[in-house]
């Protein structure tokens, strides 16, 4: 299992240019199961969970073929099974993506129940009951989601909770019903939106995403297209923490400041100078130590839950005290545990983490825990006094494109030591 050797090293400096954004590119791989057609994308990363639904794509009979870095080709007209095998699905939770528009091209679908993260129950009932309220017969046996429809119908859909991939998996069964679909409580993430355009640049008919109500109109079939997809706002964010929290300056290029807001203005609060144009974002601390933030997340545009360890972390080593609630996933603190390893002050009760800023903290072994948790300790370890070993870094692999590189880019003394 591979490891970050990490030497804290003073104020990171620099350019890093942002990633492809994964929680977009999931759902728009998957997407190109709604058409016989080739599905060109571009702007993909290169991470653990793309890989993994490339072979979960592949092993029921879809071809694809890449033409350059970040670019893919995808063709399911000579798709030959409609079953996502437990092997693959337990490493990523968004292999659900691939139920709605198996079901809604294909009248059938078999999704092992998903694993993932481990950041609490994270159910999908939200996505079964949608579907079924669009005609679709599903049963729970053996750990798989068995799922039959002739043609999906359009219907009035309302989420109890704001779901990401329950609103993408039924915008794409959506896409291909018999008449008009409207979503309540629809997810307004940006991710939403560029599977939502890269739907319409397949012919779906599709108004209002990025607004909690979206109107589905179903048309017959979907064509090919290409789509280029969006920049990671996350792996943005964490860039720009990574400048915070060694007091430096850090610019990240093609990207996109109005994807970031919430995440901005807490960067602000911290004592960040700030610059942004259209597809840039620059950060400088001016060599101070920022002020602690509070933090509540919510669903976008609120602040999001991706960036909750990373806003932790930077709490840790900040002036004054900072409180964290927690409120989309329950268990999403592990990374509390590791950072105290390394000298933060953290007490949690409940979904609320009351953090302590202290001076500086100092290098330890510590272990990853989940994808965000493990960026945390990344970048606690940056600012950290001496060397910290992170464990389990297969966890950031599958979401944070050659991480290590970008920050040695930066300045930041950062090895990945192979078992
Ligand atoms: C997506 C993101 C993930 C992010 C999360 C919240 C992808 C691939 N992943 O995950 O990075 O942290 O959104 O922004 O896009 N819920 C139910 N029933 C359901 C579905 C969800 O109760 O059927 C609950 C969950 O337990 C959770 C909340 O809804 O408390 C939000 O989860 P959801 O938005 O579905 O997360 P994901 O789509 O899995």
């Amino acid at each position: 299992m591979d490891k970050f050797l990490i030497q804290g090293n003073g104020p990171l400096h620099g350019e890093v240019i942002a990633s492809g954004a994964k929680n977009a590119a999931l759902p728009i791989l998957c997407a190109a199961l709604l058409t016989d057609d080739t599905l060109a994308i571009r702007n993909l990363p290169q991470l653990w969970d793309v890989g993994t639904t490339r072979r979960l794509l592949t092993q029921m009979g879809v071809t694809v073929s890449s033409s350059g870095p970040g670019q893919v080709e995808i063709n399911a007209r000579s798709i030959t099974t409609c079953i996502a095998p437990y092997e693959l699905v337990k490493t990523m939770r968004a292999s659900i993506l691939v139920l709605g528009p198996l079901l809604a091209k294909r009248g059938e679908a078999q999704v092992s129940l998903p694993g993932g993260c481990a950041i609490g129950a994270r159910p999908v009932d939200l996505h079964l009951r949608g579907l079924e309220a669009m005609g679709a017969e599903i049963d729970v046996e053996g750990g798989f989601i068995k799922a039959r429809a002739k043609r999906l119908k359009g219907a009035r859909i309302v989420f109890d909770v704001v779901t990401v991939t329950g609103t993408e998996n039924l915008l794409m069964a959506a896409a291909l019903a018999d008449g008009q679909t409207v979503l309540e409580n629809a997810a307004c993430e940006p991710e939403v939106v560029d599977l939502a355009n890269c739907l319409i640049a397949m012919g779906a008919k599709i108004e209002g995403a990025g607004t909690s109500t979206i109107h589905v109109q179903g048309v017959e079939n979907l064509h090919g297209a290409s789509h280029s997809v969006i920049p990671d706002r996350i792996e943005t964010g964490t860039f720009l923490i990574a400048g915070a929290i060694t007091r430096g300056r850090v610019r990240v290029t093609q990207t996109d400041p109005r994807m970031l807001e919430a995440v901005l203005d807490k960067l602000r609060q911290a004592g960040a100078k700030l610059s942004t144009g259209a597809d840039w974002i620059e950060l400088d601390m001016l060599g101070r130590r920022p002020r602690a933030v509070d933090i509540h997340t919510t669903p976008h545009p609120g602040f999001p839950t991706d960036m909750q360890a990373q806003f932790m972390a930077l709490d840790c080593v900040a002036e004054g005290v900072g409180t964290i609630r927690e409120t989309i996933f329950e268990n999403r603190f592990m990374h509390a545990q590791e950072l105290m390893r390394l000298g933060a002050e953290i007490n949690i009760e409940g979904n609320t983490a009351v953090v302590t800023g202290v001076e500086r903290l100092s290098g330890a072994p510590v272990m990853a825990t989940d994808l965000r948790a493990s960026a945390a300790l990344v970048l606690a370890a940056l600012s950290a006094d001496g060397e910290t070993l992170v464990d389990r870094v297969y966890h950031i692999d599958r979401g944070y494109e050659h991480i290590e590189e970008k920050l040695r880019k930066l300045g930041g003394k950062i090895q990945r030591v192979t078992a």
